[in-house]
């Protein structure tokens, strides 16, 4: 059995903040997830306009952005040992779904979609990066990275019009609901 500590047994690295393994966990899974639903959603919006069009070469550059980051995040959920959220297979319907139907309401909708999801994720990513510590400046890193390329994403969207879809307001309002109710559920189950 080990000594108790004692008064005078301070160790070094006491001073050095470790983040949660309970709140790392939830953040990798839930940015896996999340990486992954845009993929899908970009899937089927590029579906929809076809990949050689005008709107579907603006997607694409999207879409390419989010195959970089789930492909970072397929390492990071192994490299931490992190349980994948097991509603993987509702998140590749659901996502397709969104996109493939947002792109059919047309060009200006389904840049609404990206502007209400990208939305939401900047923002998450933003929170994360407070909840990480100092012994994760690696993965704070990246998802500061990604925050930016999502970011990116919605500037592309505005730039599109997609404010200028009509129903805009309600429309958004739905897909970011949904995409934080995606959020609370992927980070546990
Ligand atoms: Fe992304
Ligand atoms: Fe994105």
């Amino acid at each position: 059995m080990k000594p108790k500590k004692t008064k005078n047994s301070k160790h070094k690295s006491g001073s050095k903040k470790i983040t949660d393994r309970n709140i790392l966990e939830e953040i990798i899974r839930v940015d896996h997830a999340g990486e992954y639903g845009a993929t899908r959603i970009y899937d089927g919006q590029i579906a929809i306009f076809g990949k050689d069009s005008k709107i579907g070469k603006t997607i694409q550059h999207m879409a390419d952005q989010e195959q970089e980051h789930i492909e970072k995040f397929n390492e990071l959920i192994i490299e931490y040992q992190v349980r994948p959220t097991a509603l993987l297979p509702i998140w590749n319907a659901v996502g397709f779904a969104l996109g493939a139907g947002t792109a059919l309401l047309g060009e200006k909708a389904a840049m609404a979609c990206t502007v209400a999801v990208e939305k939401v994720i900047g923002t998450h990513y933003q929170e994360q990066q407070k909840l990480l510590e100092e012994d994760q400046k690696k993965l704070k890193k990246i998802i500061s990275k990604f925050e930016k390329d999502e970011l990116e994403h919605h500037d592309i969207g505005i730039a599109h019009d997609a404010e200028k879809t009509p129903g805009y307001k309600i429309l958004s309002k739905v897909i970011e609901t949904g995409c934080k109710a995606a959020i609370i559920v992927s980070k546990k189950i």
